[in-house]
């Protein structure tokens, strides 16, 4: 069957990580651009450079200080991602008479910070401009989905993913790809919120997340036993009352091990996150389900997700936590597929920090 290669440099800047990747896909000619199959995709690189170590000084992230970082980090990040790729740096083209092999350049256009997300979107449509070939925006959650289908391609459909990251919470179930239903969100903080918020009152510093996971393999999960919230109730997530449950237990229990508290803490929101997921996918009759976002990284998630799905008897992907936390190659395989589906993106399409997902 004669195919036809496309090449996408992706860049990613929506919040504290600086991502460029270079993604190449294969498809058949002619092949109808409605087709449901995601294309073969083959990452020829993915460079990530985190503003971790910025950012933690302050607590947190500081909008305008990850805007100044990315602006420093993001012409070494790109030419670091066409090297690995074996193709050079040249942004106007003129040093060796040619551009690069690119057939498109992408970056996430939204959600995410306004000031850090302008940054890759500015400097995608220049590259895009310079080198004579299309732009492509790109939701930064439609992003989070297909990291699903750089290691499955062939995963079953309908899939069902829990989304779980700093910023979000949801249970999204894609009928094939760019066809997507929000079945269950959060009401209040996001799951990696609330690790980071819960980090913080406890000291143990930023981002939250990564820390309570290590922390907790020196604790027991069933020391303190924490509420689930809504655990009875639907699709949806209710994070924020097992933040102050972990407040009021410290107050009342100043003695109280970290290790414990973490363990324990993280086993609350864990067993919702799974109970949730394999919920939505029995009721939904998904034929799969797969994680994604940066609180998919979590050992303890990962773990009792795999066993669950396996005990129900689901095709499951656990994702490489490479493509989990932030990165640009999620970025460039949902940019194959938009580009194929909807072709290129005007150039007057600006930055939307509150971008939401195209649904059915
Ligand atoms: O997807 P992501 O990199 O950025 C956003 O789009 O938000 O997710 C970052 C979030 C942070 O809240 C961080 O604490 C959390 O993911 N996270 C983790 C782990 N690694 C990162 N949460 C729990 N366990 C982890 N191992
Ligand atoms: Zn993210």
């Amino acid at each position: 069957m004669e195919t036809t290669t496309t090449t996408i440099l992706a860049i990613e800047t929506s919040c504290d990580e600086t991502s460029a990747a270079v993604v190449r896909a294969e498809r058949p000619v002619g092949a109808g651009t409605r087709s449901g199959a995601p294309p073969r995709i083959e990452v020829l690189s993915n460079v990530v450079s985190s503003q971790v170590a910025v950012h933690a000084e302050f607590g947190g992230v500081v909008p305008e200080v990850a805007s100044r970082a990315h602006l420093e980090m993001l012409e070494p990040v790109v030419g670091q991602a066409l090297a690995d790729a074996g193709l050079a740096f040249d942004p106007l083209g003129t040093g060796t008479g040619r551009r690069p092999a690119i057939d498109a350049v992408a970056a996430t256009r939204g959600p995410g910070l306004i000031g850090a997300l302008l940054v890759g979107v500015s400097s995608a449509k220049a590259l895009a401009l310079a080198w004579d070939v299309p732009y492509v925006g790109v939701n930064h959650m439609e992003g989070h989905l297909f990291a699903t289908f750089l290691e499955r391609p062939d995963i079953g459909l309908p899939l069902v993913v829990l989304l779980v990251s700093g910023g979000h919470t949801m249970i999204v179930k894609v009928d094939e790809p760019g066809r997507y239903r929000i079945l269950g969100s959060t009401v209040d903080d996001a799951a990696g919120e609330a690790f980071d918020k819960v980090a913080r009152y406890l000291g143990l510093g930023y981002p939250g997340g990564p820390i309570i996971d290590a922390l907790s393999a020196e604790g027991d999960p069933a020391a303190i036993r924490f509420p689930r919230g809504m655990l009875d109730d639907g699709l949806d997530f209710s994070f924020s009352g097992m933040k102050t449950a972990v407040i009021n237990y410290v107050r009342r229990h100043p003695d109280a091990t970290n290790p414990d508290l973490a363990a324990s803490f993280q086993e609350a929101v864990v067993d919702v996150l799974v109970t949730k997921v394999l919920r939505a996918a029995k009721r939904h009759r998904a034929a799969a389900v797969a994680l994604g976002g940066g609180v998919a990284a979590n050992s303890r998630l990962r773990q009792r997700f795999a066993q669950a799905a396996a005990e129900a008897g689901l095709d499951h992907l656990v994702p490489s936590r490479a493509y989990c936390t932030d990165n640009a190659a999620m970025i460039a395989a949902a940019a194959h597929w938009r580009l194929a589906h909807d072709g290129a993106t005007g150039l007057d399409a600006g930055a939307d920090p509150s971008l939401r997902l195209a649904t059915i």
